[in-house]
């Protein structure tokens, strides 16, 4: 049992890549469940739309994980409260609409999906310690479900590797997003579970971090400069994937992925 996680898709580069290319990659890799964050994947790479959410799934993707912008497109509030297949993070507060968690069934496996949103440099939300720890007393690897995995929606590399070793032995797989950079550190830690402190982006990497590199430039250097808006080259997809132990349901094997764009070449 395969499992692949990709990085935040960033605007129309990142999302044309995934309908053209991921059919292709599932099949031949053999993956079996695919999950993405999809926060950035608006045309303006603000938040995500119902069209895009529904594109998605259709390209292949079966769950959606979020972050900080997760509210930016004004449909999402009332979209996430009947589409259980795009989350939110749980340590948002319980006001806001949608989960954070949900199991999902694929054969004969329950897959439990978790986001979780860091707090340093990040916008206000719930300790996210406290709230992986409640959920960790709740929820139980191989009991609840067969497989869990956590997009750790985060800003700061040492925040992400604590979260990585409180899920270690508990989860499948534990994985970074937010930062639109991949990291070269993907393992199996010392329980079982796979790490990668970030997945990296789904989109254009002749820019800054997926937004046209010359506005970028522009906005540090105080010159003439609008609004970020995404580059729209070719993508790199990138994420990990993880061949999973049906028995415990840690992991087996984790590799990176990394696919197409500026960051093939
Ligand atoms: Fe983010």
């Amino acid at each position: 049992m395969k499992i692949f996680f990709l990085g935040d898709i960033v605007g129309k580069s990142g999302c044309l890549s995934i309908k053209k290319n991921l059919k292709n990659i599932v099949k031949k890799n053999d993956i079996s469940f695919v999950v993405v964050n999809g926060e950035n994947a608006a045309d303006n790479g603000l938040g995500i739309t119902e069209k895009i959410t529904n594109d998605l799934f259709e390209s292949g993707v079966q769950v959606i994980t979020t972050g900080n912008h997760v509210w930016d497109q004004k449909e999402t509030a009332k979209l996430i409260e009947n589409e259980k297949r795009l989350l939110r993070p749980n340590n948002l507060s319980s006001s806001y609409p949608g989960n954070g968690f949900e199991i999902f069934k694929i054969n004969e496996f329950k897959i439990g999906v978790l986001n979780l949103m860091g707090n340093v440099f990040m916008k206000k939300s719930e300790d996210v310690f406290e709230n992986s720890t409640n959920f960790l007393k709740k929820y139980k690897l191989k009991q609840d479900f067969d497989f869990l995995i956590v997009d750790f929606h985060g800003e700061i590399t040492s925040e992400k590797m604590a979260i990585g070793h409180l899920f270690d032995g508990k989860a499948t797989l534990v994985v970074g997003t937010h930062t639109h950079v991949p990291t070269n550190d993907a393992r199996i830690l010392s329980n079982g579970t796979a790490y990668q402190t970030d997945a990296g982006m789904c989109g254009d990497y002749n820019s800054v971090i997926g937004m046209d590199k010359s506005n970028s430039l522009n906005r540090f250097m105080k010159k003439n400069s609008v609004k970020h808006f995404p580059s729209n080259g070719e993508a790199s997809l990138c994420g990990v994937i993880v061949t999973c132990n049906s028995k415990n349901g840690l992991a087996e094997k984790v590799e990176s992925f990394i696919y197409g764009g500026e960051l093939s070449k």
